[in-house]
Formats: C-alpha cells, sequence, structure tokens
C-alpha cells in the first residue's frame, strides 16, 4: 500500500519500486485505490467526457513476422486485403456523418504504400475535414517519411514501442526488427510535432513485472500524450498460439498507473480489453481511460484484419458501434462525445 500512496502522491516511481508495486496487481484494495486517483484526474482534466476515434484499418499486408501478431508476413492462411482510395474516403465520410471528428488510418507495414500515396491521402483527407484530426499508425518509417506525412497534414501517431525491455524485445520480434529503431522512431515522430502514442501489451509470453516497470519508465521519459495498451491474446496462425492470453485486472492497473503517471494522457479502453472481457472497455474506462476506437472500415473486411483471435466488433456496421459504444459508455456514468479530442493543456 505504501507504494501506492507514493505514487498517487509523486506521481513517479523508481525502476525498483515500479517493479514491486506492479507486483501488487492482483490485490483488490490496491486496484480500488489506484483507480479511484486515475478517475479523478481523468475527471478533473476530462470530466464526464469520453473521446471516441474512428479506425480505418486500410491494409493487413505487413511486411514484418512478429511473434504474436496474427497478420505477420509469415501467416500464409491471413486472407489480405487493401482498401480503395475511395473506400478510405468513403469510411471517413460514414465516420463524420457519426460524429467522428477523429480517423486513424492504420495498417500492416506494407510497401504498397509509398510515401507519395499516403501524402496525397493525408491532403485529401484534410482537405475535405478540415475540422478533424487524423492520426497514422502504419509502423516504422524513416524521419524523411513521417516529415512528409506531417507537411501533408497528419496530426498524431501510434506507435506502441511493444516493450522498452532488450531481452524481452527480442524473445517477440524476429532478429531484423530492433528496439532502437522502434525507439528512434518515437523520438523522430516527436521532434516533428506529431502527437505521439506509444504502448505495449500486458501479459505477453514471458513478460515479468521488470520488463513491465522498464515500459513505464520509458514512457516517463518519452511523456507521449497518448498510451496504447491491451492484453496479449494468442492468435492461432502464430507461434504464440498456446501462450496464455494476459489479464484484464493486470491491464486495468497499468491504465490506472499510466493515468497517475500522465495525467493528462489520451488513453484508450482498447477492443482488446473488450474481447476478453465483455464489460472490458467499461472496465477500462472506469479504471481511468478516456478514449474509445471504434471500427469505420467496411465490414467485408472487419474479420481479416485479425490480429488475435476473437475480436470483438467485426460484423458490426459503424453507426452499431458508435452506439453501442455511446450506451456503454452512458451505462458507467461517462458520454462520447463529437470532438477532436486533443490533450488537455
Ligand atoms: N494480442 C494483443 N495485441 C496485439 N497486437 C498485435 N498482436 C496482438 C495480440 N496477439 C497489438 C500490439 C501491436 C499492435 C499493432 O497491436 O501491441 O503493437
Ligand atoms: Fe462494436 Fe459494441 S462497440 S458492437
Amino acid at each position: 500500500m505504501i507504494l501506492a500512496d507514493k505514487l498517487i502522491r509523486d506521481h513517479t516511481l523508481a525502476g525498483e519500486e515500479y517493479a514491486e508495486l506492479l507486483e501488487a496487481w492482483e490485490d483488490r484494495e490496491i486496484r480500488a485505490k489506484l483507480s479511484k486517483e486515475a478517475v479523478m484526474l481523468r475527471k478533473q482534466y476530462y470530466g464526464d467526457k469520453v473521446f471516441t476515434r474512428g479506425l480505418i484499418e486500410f491494409t493487413n499486408y505487413c511486411k514484418n513476422n512478429c511473434y504474436y501478431c496474427g497478420i505477420r508476413c509469415g501467416n500464409s492462411n491471413a486472407r489480405r486485403y487493401r482498401l480503395s482510395r475511395e473506400e478510405i474516403l468513403d469510411s471517413c465520410e460514414n465516420g463524420y456523418g457519426l460524429g467522428f471528428r477523429t480517423f486513424v488510418l492504420q495498417g500492416g507495414e506494407d510497401p504498397f504504400y509509398t510515401d507519395e500515396i499516403l501524402a496525397e491521402l493525408i491532403r485529401e483527407i484534410k482537405g475535405r475535414y478540415s475540422d478533424c484530426a487524423l492520426t497514422l499508425s502504419i509502423g516504422e518509417r524513416s524521419f524523411e517519411s513521417y516529415r512528409l506525412f506531417r507537411e501533408a497534414g497528419a496530426d498524431r501517431y501510434l506507435l506502441r514501442h511493444g516493450t522498452a525491455d532488450e531481452t524481452h524485445y527480442r524473445k517477440l520480434h524476429p532478429e531484423n526488427l530492433s528496439l532502437a529503431n522502434r525507439k528512434r522512431c518515437l523520438y523522430d515522430l516527436k521532434a516533428l510535432g506529431y502527437q505521439v502514442g506509444a504502448g505495449f501489451m500486458v501479459g505477453s509470453p514471458g513478460q515479468t513485472s521488470r520488463e513491465l516497470a522498464e515500459d513505464l519508465q520509458f514512457l516517463e521519459a518519452l511523456r507521449p500524450e497518448m498510451v496504447g495498451i491491451g492484453p496479449f491474446i494468442p492468435h492461432h496462425d502464430t507461434p504464440f498460439a498456446e501462450e496464455k492470453a494476459g489479464s484484464v485486472e493486470q491491464t486495468l492497473f497499468l491504465l490506472s498507473v499510466i493515468r497517475i503517471l500522465l495525467p493528462k494522457v489520451l488513453l484508450p479502453a482498447t477492443t482488446a480489453l473488450g474481447t476478453l472481457d465483455p464489460q472490458g472497455r467499461e472496465k477500462g474506462i472506469m479504471a481511468g481511460a478516456n478514449v474509445v476506437m471504434p471500427n469505420l472500415s467496411p465490414v467485408k473486411n472487419r474479420k481479416q484484419y485479425e490480429l488475435y483471435d476473437n475480436k470483438i466488433c467485426t460484423g458490426e456496421e459503424a453507426a452499431e458501434c458508435r452506439e453501442c459504444l455511446a450506451r456503454r459508455m452512458e451505462s458507467v456514468g461517462y458520454r462520447l462525445v463529437n470532438e477532436r479530442g486533443d490533450a488537455a493543456l
């Protein structure tokens, strides 16, 4: 309990202290104490608002082969797709009509989308919807590419660091990927003036409190505007098919800790959390999260963007998902708002 109090007082802990605090995630009382503080902080900056992002999963081609991910290039069972320019723009139009004021273009690392194609798409979307924020989530690229996208009008960039621990990173990724480059990307994006989102999976195979402590310290150093975390969920066509999923409670615990570390952070209650627990997203909001990210992609492709098994909302139209989420948020005393949802000043 002492460490939880210290975190609440100082908004930071030393590395060993994080690890020790994280060992206590199964303790209900500590979870309750942290989530109470987290909710107090999110209310202070965001009231009862929940921001929403329209997610457009525009390609499931990926040149990488991360061991946890269902759309890894080595998965020959994945049915690959790319949305056309028109389908992407239609998704935005549909989303705008539903009240979305942030669009997230998310995809695997797909070389088909050259810098030029993407920059043109960004310009087109920002030209049509100048009152909306545009977020990219398309993986590792060069400083020069990031600069081009920024100049074309992109406002935000999501790039989960995955894990900040070198040894653990090697257990999750093949040789050709490096944590150093991942971190380089995040710092480049910051330098270019993007609002940046980092993050990690909770309960990835072999992860301990020590690795999670490093993730928290990395977040403290980077100070991202957004943090995406969700439980690891095995995918049947990956090397981690037989590994066990992360824990909902541990994810909730971490959401509260992150809210206390970075009080103004934009923190989604993720789809992975909603997949492991039917009330997962509501619980995420009640643990300190303040963002939800429903899917705007065409229903015909939804199931194909399968990073993990049993992903929810793959049969739903965008309008149904939005209404469903609005009801869910209201059921726990919050409201979904039609705003860009930038971080509080
Ligand atoms: N379970 C949970 N999250 C996953 N991601 C990828 N695969 C899985 C999985 N099996 C998340 C990772 C990655 C992002 C693209 O999606 O955090 O960074
Ligand atoms: Fe998609 Fe409930 S949020 S159906």
